[in-house]
């Protein structure tokens, strides 16, 4: 059982990145410890995208070490997701706003006909003899921080969204319960079900980047092994295990 106590949980003002404070200490940690900070220095998102992280967000990273098979990993990340996104629902839905999920790890808000991303998941794992030796999973929450101006197309702050201030902690709190109910009580099935009835599946074609390569397809669905099935324009079928949705 997952269970994240106070003495689990590392508290800083400010740190390069915390996915990389926790890899380091990932070896000798017990399974839940957190490390969280006010501010990164050097945030990073997938593919060392640069993750924003000025003062008023909430950025943390979690150390797990479960117990399951390697090619299971994707599972944590959709788990994360789900409690992230009941984690804003509170907040959000007391708006006209609506929340998603975007394949493969980024929670959206829909507005004006556009898709806005609120928060993404960065997860690292180490494996050893074939054996997950920990897994590291990065959270980045557009909260109350301010966004560049050149990101104002594609990303948005809680704040924004419900015109107040929320507490960090009070965030932070309620995002590790959920993930704890997700952790110890859903079964793979179940989380699948419940990231496709969240995800964005349009009925239109989308663009897909997969290593650098572009592709035009419709998605078919999210397989229960964590990869998203597109019908390509020249109508073959592919799956992809990694790479990103681009939304029009
Ligand atoms: C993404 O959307 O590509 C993932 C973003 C993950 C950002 C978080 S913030 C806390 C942790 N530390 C990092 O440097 N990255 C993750």
């Amino acid at each position: 059982m997952l269970k994240i106590t106070n003495n689990k949980i590392i508290r800083l003002k400010k740190i390069s990145s915390t996915q990389d404070y926790a890899k380091i200490i990932a070896d000798k940690s017990d399974e839940g410890t957190i490390i969280i900070t006010e501010i990164q220095t050097k945030g990073r998102g997938r593919y060392e995208r640069k993750w924003d992280s000025q003062k008023g967000g909430l950025y943390f990273s979690i150390i797990l070490k479960p117990q399951i098979n390697i090619n299971k990993t994707f599972i944590l990340t959709y788990k994360m997701a789900l409690a992230i996104l009941d984690t804003l629902k509170y907040f959000v839905n007391k708006t006209e706003l609506k929340l998603f999920l975007k394949w493969p790890n980024d929670i959206v808000i829909k507005c004006n006909n556009k898709y806005k991303k609120i928060s993404g998941i960065l997860t690292e794992s180490s494996i050893k003899k074939n054996k997950i030796n920990w897994i590291v999973i990065g959270i980045g929450i557009n909260a109350n921080n301010k966004l560049p101006k050149s990101l104002n197309h594609i990303a948005i702050s809680l704040k924004e969204i419900t015109k107040r201030n929320i507490k960090i902690e009070f965030i932070f709190s309620s995002l590790i319960k959920h993930f704890e109910k997700y952790y110890n009580k859903y079964p793979t099935n179940k989380v699948m079900e419940k990231y496709r009835e969240n995800s964005i599946i349009p009925e239109v074609p989308i663009t897909f980047i997969n290593n650098q390569n572009k592709y035009t397809g419709k998605i078919r669905k999210i397989r229960n092994d964590g990869g998203i099935e597109l019908t390509l324009s020249d109508r073959t079928k592919t799956i992809f295990y990694s790479g990103d949705v681009v939304l029009s």
